[in-house]
């Protein structure tokens, strides 16, 4: 059987749909978690928090699928020219940033069913996390951890794309190409 050097088209097409999200989740998070701490609750305010909740309610879902995805059709072998070390440092990374992705929202939706603050788009409410009572002192603390999770995973995001453009503008060794679409 020849393995393909890319990935499944599921799961390219759920990584570049995931960083997407992920791009706006954090810069519209910090705003919004800035203007609570300055007591501003205004129109803005309550949209931005309504678009943070239903998107990051979106990459968990999309999260759950990828990881379905990936189980299913697995990642293609590395090529020769990275060492061991290399493949063991990616493939750790990775490993890291799904669990960030996962725990991350799980947080969030935890933090606002703890709160509870449910309503997003539209005046809909998210359902609530099973098992999770309502605390506000306990939602306080979830989102202190959601924040940190938040800013963790960006910070090793910048890494991740530095590597991904060190592979695609210097070593030029198919690295990139790995997850990105037109003929192989
Ligand atoms: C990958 C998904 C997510 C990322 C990357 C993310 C990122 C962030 C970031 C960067 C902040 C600002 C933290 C701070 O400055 O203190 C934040 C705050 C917040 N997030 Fe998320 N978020 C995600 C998913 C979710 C989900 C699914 C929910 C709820 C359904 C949610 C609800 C909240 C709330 C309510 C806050 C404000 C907390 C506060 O006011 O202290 N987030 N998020």
């Amino acid at each position: 059987m020849t393995m393909s050097i890319r990935y499944a088209t599921g799961s390219r097409i759920l990584h570049w749909l995931v960083a997407a999200l992920v791009f706006v989740l954090v810069p519209v998070g910090i705003w919004m978690a800035g203007r609570a701490e300055m007591d501003i609750f205004d129109d803005l305010t309550n949209t931005l928090y309504a678009w943070h909740k239903a998107i990051g309610a979106t990459v968990l879902v999309l999260m759950v699928i990828r990881i379905i995805v990936k189980q299913r059709y697995g990642s293609p072998p590395y090529s020769a020219t990275l060492s061991r070390r290399q493949t063991v440092a990616a493939t750790s990374l990775h490993h890291l940033l799904y669990l960030l992705l996962v725990l991350t929202p799980l947080l969030g939706w935890a933090g606002v069913t703890a709160f509870p603050a449910l309503i997003t788009l539209g005046g809909y409410n998210l359902p609530a996390m099973p098992l999770v009572p309502e605390d506000q002192a306990l939602a306080t603390r979830l989102f202190e951890i959601h924040g940190a999770f938040a800013l963790l995973l960006a910070t090793l995001i910048i890494g991740h794309i530095g590597a991904a453009l060190i592979h695609l503008v210097i070593r030029k060794d198919g690295v990139f190409q790995r997850m990105w679409f037109g003929r192989e």
